[in-house]
């Protein structure tokens, strides 16, 4: 017999190369769901999670890219980002004259900027922990001296609505139209907003943006707060802004609604060399959807993610799956507005699977994992110390990231259990294929990362990094 190849080799190495750690790893866990039920808790951020996921696969909107926008001034503007019990991060911004400052969610997956708006806002659904309904901040138009109402025949008017926007009573050939841009209706995992757009006036510290396009909603159901829109559409604030780069490191989250807060740093160019990079970050090329025609898939950010590793083992993935196929379908984004990470069923069992094998010491926890909507989850009972594979995620050019454990396992019910922080759903399309990206990776798994969108060089760059003060 012929002695064993050297992927024998490497297979037997990969069966031992684990991380051994103390339970210590989740210190800055153990308090995080000791108030309200924590199963439930976890249940509806995993459930949020996978709504979540459904809505970017099959987006109702139609948002075409065009019409360029004038260049901003100053360099660097910062915004605080502060994570929230409803299992999102929080950024403030500040718009109208005088300013009234607004806290939103900040979402890398979508793109328009919409605030709760006007005394009559009615928010449904929106009992979240932590938060009264009746009690949510909006935006008062009338308080503002530069607050407009988009015309119907304003070119702002087709970012949301496309080139072919229907004005009723309007003369297409007289550009004097007095009618409004038509209301829109956005759809967010399980919940919507609707509104009208305004033009106001966005203000930094150091920086004045006029004309900017904010959605003033007034109705919405099942959002806490109201969304900024970071993805790449026309509408989205770095588009309308210019930004070269955006970059963000998120604190750690417990799901509390504590005070800590991380900059939203805001490049709008003037700052560094065209091409340079950020000191200590790895990057990989964002990536196109093939499907120019899907303008909702135009929005994300796909990623080129090549390989998925649990411990030393490489998880065989299909190709189909980590980049978007010639219809659009299937790839993997970055997405700020998901809690947890998310991949199609056959995917996620593929990484469930080899996680159970490598920890085949702890007894499963199949109950807790139907409780929680999260999964594989193991009894950690009894035991001073465990034993966990590292999760690392391997993208084009090499860039690899390596996750802590608290961006992939979290402790459930105390000390007793983990449960892998990945979800995933059974839902097939109506034609019965998967739609939308299959991969989705969310907030959770960029904890303690500094993020980096290089826009202007079209990449994705992080870093493992502390992120609290
Ligand atoms: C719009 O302009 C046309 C001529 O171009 C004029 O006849 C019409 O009265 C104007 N309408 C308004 C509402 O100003
Ligand atoms: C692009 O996406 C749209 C909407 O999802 C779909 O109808 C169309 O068939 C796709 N195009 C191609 C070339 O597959
Ligand atoms: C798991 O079991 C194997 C074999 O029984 C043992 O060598 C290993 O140390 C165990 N690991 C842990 C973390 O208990």
């Amino acid at each position: 017999m012929a002695s064993p190849p050297l992927y024998f080799f490497l297979l037997f190495l990969s069966v031992v190369s684990a991380v051994k750690l103390p339970l210590s790893a989740f210190s800055h866990h153990t308090d995080q769901l000791v108030p309200t039920d924590p199963y439930l808790h976890l249940r509806r951020l995993a459930d949020s999670s996978i709504a979540r996921a459904q809505q970017l696969k099959q987006p109702s909107s139609i948002k075409p890219n065009e019409d360029a926008l004038s260049a901003s001034s100053a360099a660097v503007v910062k915004s605080p980002l502060t994570p929230k019990s409803y299992g999102g991060y929080s950024v403030s911004l500040s718009f109208g004259t005088p300013p009234q400052t607004i806290h939103f969610v900040f979402d890398t997956g979508s793109s328009l900027v919409w605030f709760p708006c006007t005394s009559r806002y009615i928010c449904s659904g929106c009992n979240f922990p932590g938060l009264d309904p009746t009690r949510i901040p909006r935006f008062v138009p009338k308080a503002s001296s530069s607050s407009r109402v988009i015309g119907c025949q304003n070119p702002k008017c087709k970012f949301l609505f496309g080139p072919n926007v229907k004005c009723r009573g309007c003369n297409p050939n007289a550009h004097n139209c007095t009618v409004a841009c038509p209301p829109y209706i956005l759809q967010y995992g399980l919940g919507s907003t609707a509104g009208i757009l305004l033009s106001e006036k966005l203000n930094f510290a150091d920086l004045t943006v006029p004309d900017f396009v904010v959605g003033c909603s007034i109705l919405s159901t099942r959002t806490p707060t109201g969304i900024a829109g970071f993805g790449r559409g026309r509408e989205s604030l770095p588009s309308q802004m210019n930004l070269k780069r955006f970059s963000y490191c998120l604190v750690s989250r417990r799901f509390d609604d504590t005070k800590v807060s991380t900059d939203l740093d805001l490049d709008t160019g003037s700052g560094h060399k065209t091409g340079s990079k950020t000191p200590g970050l790895s990057y990989t090329p964002f990536r196109n959807n093939p499907n120019v025609s899907n303008s909702a898939f135009l929005e994300y950010y796909y990623l080129n993610l090549r390989r998925i590793f649990v411990g030393r083992k490489r998880v065989k993935i299909p190709y189909k799956f980590l980049a978007p196929r010639p219809d659009g379908n299937g790839g993997s984004i970055v997405d700020s507005g998901s809690t947890f990470t998310f991949m199609e069923r056959p995917v996620f069992e593929l990484v469930a699977e080899e996680f159970a094998a490598q920890m085949s010491n702890y007894s499963r926890e199949v109950k807790l994992e139907k409780i929680t909507g999260l999964g594989p989850c193991f009894s950690i009972s009894g035991k001073g110390s465990m034993t966990v594979p590292e999760l690392t995620f391997e993208f084009k050019g090499g860039a690899k990231m390596e996750l802590p454990l608290s961006n992939y396992f979290t402790l459930v019910g105390g000390v007793d259990n983990v449960c892998l922080t990945v979800v995933s759903d059974n839902t097939v399309s109506s034609t019965g294929g998967r739609s939308g990206p299959a991969i989705i990776l969310g907030s959770f798994q960029q904890q303690n990362y500094h993020v980096e969108y290089d826009l202007e060089n079209d990449r994705f760059g992080f870093a493992k990094k502390k992120c609290s003060p």
